[in-house]
Order: structure tokens, then sequence, then C-alpha cells
């Protein structure tokens, strides 16, 4: 097992395969890049199929065993079910989509030994969805969801992110997830840090009080450091990173750009680590290196003042990262 210096062990890696999509959503950090997208047509900066599976091999090699696809919309990928099929068997495999394309796709995916999906579905209402998505798909992506129950991608997974525009939806979204079995809705708390906006913020605790008055049980993941509250056999998670410095020293994750840089922090893009020409040699060198850096977000790479604000840590300002940050305006 691979542990960084904060004795976080490393078990989990999120790879985007393309910074491409078909959605526009208002609120989307894009993998901690901000809007990098090019046309929808596949782009030769896209890390390759052999690449993705010799970094996981890899990954295996330390013992780290739980991958999630992302993207962009990871489902743009032809190759999606290649890489799925030659994913390492030690691994727990999960997708992160808009769902438009598991319609056609989602049995395809589950024979190749994608074990489960995350939906991102932010209201039941086709014209909040269209406003929040700028897309029409809404049929499409509740079709996604039958389909991705049908084919056996449980528990499937509702990424709802919360904010001023989304949180009137919460009732709505519980009742859709109760009447189903194998339905989790998973809210997340706008994460303002790479994408501004951060006046669309709500208080996340509001969000807790109102399910802990409500649900039949609350459990606690200290692993996680996530809420969980059961409604029936319907359950919702609560992810609140913001100013969360349990959540960092928590996380267990590495990711991988679209075009293959590993990046240790989602909300840092000062870290971004060039795998090379992927040999494994290069490619255990630089995930190495990356653990090795990696420093909690809240509580480490910021601290709180006297006032207890969140400010810079003049420690980690001279980032050793080798690509150029994504500088946002
Ligand atoms: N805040 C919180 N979650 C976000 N996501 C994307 N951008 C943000 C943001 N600014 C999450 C959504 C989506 C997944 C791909 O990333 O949950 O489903």
């Amino acid at each position: 097992m691979l542990k960084d210096s904060f004795g976080r062990e490393v078990s989990s890696v999120r790879i985007s395969l393309t910074d491409r999509c078909n959605f526009d959503c208002i609120y989307c950090h894009n993998e901690g890049l901000g809007d990098t997208r090019g046309p929808l047509d596949p782009q030769t900066d896209e890390i390759s199929t052999e690449d993705v599976i010799r970094f996981l091999e890899v990954c295996e090699e330390f013992g780290i065993n739980s991958v999630k696809f992302t993207g962009g919309e990871p489902m743009l990928r032809q190759d999606l079910e290649e890489i799925i099929r030659r994913t390492p068997q030690s691994f727990e495999i999960s997708l992160t989509t808009n769902g438009t394309f598991l319609p056609e796709r989602a049995q395809a995916l589950a024979d190749a030994g994608l074990d489960r999906v995350n939906i991102s579905l932010d209201a039941l209402d086709r014209d909040s969805f269209a406003k929040l998505t700028k897309s029409g798909a809404f049929d499409k992506v509740l079709s996604g969801i039958d389909s991705a129950l049908e084919a056996g991608l449980t528990p499937v997974k509702l990424n709802m992110v919360i904010f001023r525009q989304t949180a009137g939806f919460i009732p709505s979204m519980v009742d859709f997830i109760s009447q189903r079995d194998g339905l989790h809705l998973q809210l997340i708390e706008y994460m303002p840090e790479l994408t501004g906006n951060s006046d669309w913020a709500i208080k996340i605790s509001d969000v807790h009080d109102y399910f802990r008055s409500r649900a039949d049980r609350v459990e606690q993941r200290y692993m996680h450091s996530r809420k969980r509250y059961w409604f029936g056999k319907g359950m919702v998670e609560i992810v609140d990173p913001v100013g969360n410095s349990d959540f960092c020293s928590n996380c267990h994750r590495v990711r991988v750009t679209h075009d293959g840089y590993l990046k240790g922090c989602l909300n840092r893009n000062d870290d971004l680590k060039s795998m090379g020409e992927m040999t494994k040699q290069e490619i255990r060198d630089a995930l190495l290196a990356t653990v090795s850096e990696r420093v909690p977000f809240y509580g480490a790479y910021l601290i709180k003042n006297e006032d207890g604000h969140w400010i810079f840590n003049e420690k980690y300002q001279n980032s050793t990262g080798d690509r150029k940050p994504y500088l946002y305006s």
C-alpha cells in the first residue's frame, strides 16, 4: 500500500478518459481542470487505451484496488468497453456518466466487467434539467437509469450537485429513489473552489438538518467521513468536502487527467505530474512522487487564520508540477 506523508493510504484512482462532453453543466469543474473542452470528436491528446491499462497494472502492484472512470463524458470513448475488459481483475470498477448513452451500452459495459455507475441528475423537471445541463437529453437520461438498473450496475448512484438552483428539487429526488430498489442518491455539495460563483453555495448543514429530522436511520461512514440517511429501502449520502478537513484527511484517491497527468488533489492544478512516455518504470516513479507530495487541501494546503478564514499555507506554495496550471479568470 502507498501511504502519503499524512498517513493517508492510496486505495483508489479516478481516471478522466476525455474532457469532451455532450452536456455543458453550469457548475462543472471538469475534474478540477476547468473548461478545457474541445470538439466532440475524438482528440489526439487523450490518454490511450494501452496507457490506461499500463497505468492500472502499476496501480495493482501497489495494492490500489478501485478505479472510477470519468470525464468529461467517458462514454464518448468508443474503447470504454475494451478498457473495462482489460482492467486487472482485482479492481472494483465504477463509472461516472451523464447517462445519455446508457440505453444502448449499459449491458455491454456490464458484460465487460463494470460493477456500478454514478449518473448525474440534478433535477427531475425537464426545463430545469435543460437549464442546468444545457442539454435536452432528459428522457434519455431517465431511460439510461432504467438500463443501468436492468444491467445490474448497482447500486446506481444518482449524483445531484446541491446549490441554490437545485436545493428545491431534493424532496422529489428522494421520492424518486425510494420507489426503486438499487437506486441511491448522492448529494454533492457545490464546490466553488475552481468554478467560482461562490454565491451559489448554500449551507450544507441545513441539508443535513433536513435529512436528520426525516430519516429512519442515520449512519456515519468514518472511512469516507460521509453521512448516510436511510428512508425505507432508499439511501441518501451527503458528500460535503468544502472547508472540511475531515473529508480531506480521509481522501484515499489519486487522479489522472484526460491527457495522462497525475493529479494528487481535485482542488489543485499546480501539482500535475507527467508520466513520461508511460513506461511502467516512469509510471511507478511519477505515482510515488505524486503520492509522497500529496497534501490534504483543507487543513494543510489551506489552513485557518486567527479569524477562522482559510488561507494558503506558505509551505506548499512552491509547487513541483510539470504542467502549467490552468488559469482561472
Ligand atoms: N461541485 C460539486 N460537484 C461537481 N461535479 C462537477 N462539478 C462540480 C462542482 N462544481 C460532480 C457532479 C458530477 C460529477 C461528474 O462531478 O456530481 O456528477
